[in-house]
């Protein structure tokens, strides 16, 4: 299955549906834009409640709960001020990953992600993040792709190259602090 476009969708669908309304015109027999952006307000939390769930279920047939989850409250995604070292790089599908590392006597204190890649990627990310956190260079440099589907539960095969770009980046960023 194609990992679903969730990122930013209720507020975009929101934009999207709001402006549709603004247009409505009144036409004789319809309620008014008034009353009907009313009466969506009341509705969108339990409307995007249900397609949010609808796209979980999907989901979970295919990705781990932990996929899932650091996709779903991706940890340490945003820049990291002053950092000690960053670098970015773009997997064979363009996806790409930038990794902030901040270290103190050679252990990793702070560590961030940006990426504008897909729902895996996100997670392979977050998670190798969550592993690398607190550990000296050369521990975090020796994490491989394996070990993070393996913290993850698993990924299916055409997103494995998610995890090694996710790794690689890291190691990138660091050997730059090296
Ligand atoms: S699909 Fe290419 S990095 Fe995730």
């Amino acid at each position: 299955m194609n990992w679903p476009v969730v990122r930013g969708s209720t507020a975009t669908a929101r934009t999207t549906i709001t402006a549709w309304a603004a247009e409505t015109p009144r036409s004789s027999g319809r309620p008014s834009t008034r009353l009907f952006k009313v009466n969506f307000m009341d509705r969108e939390k339990e409307v995007f409640d249900d397609i949010e769930g609808l796209i979980l279920a999907d989901a979970r047939k295919t990705y781990s709960e932990k996929v899932i989850d650091h996709f779903m409250k991706p940890r340490n995604l945003g820049a990291l001020e002053n950092p000690d070292g960053f670098n970015a790089m773009s997997g064979i599908c363009g996806d790409t990953i930038g990794i902030y590392v901040g270290l103190d006597d050679g252990r990793i204190m702070r560590i961030s992600f940006v990426t504008n890649g897909c729902g895996p990627t996100i997670a392979c990310s977050s998670a190798l993040t969550c592993m690398a956190n607190g550990l000296e260079i050369q521990e975090a440099m020796k994490i491989t792709g394996k070990d993070l589907m393996e913290y993850l539960g698993g990924l299916p095969v055409e997103h494995t190259h998610c995890a090694e770009l996710a790794v690689n980046t890291l190691r990138s960023a660091l050997a730059k602090v090296l």
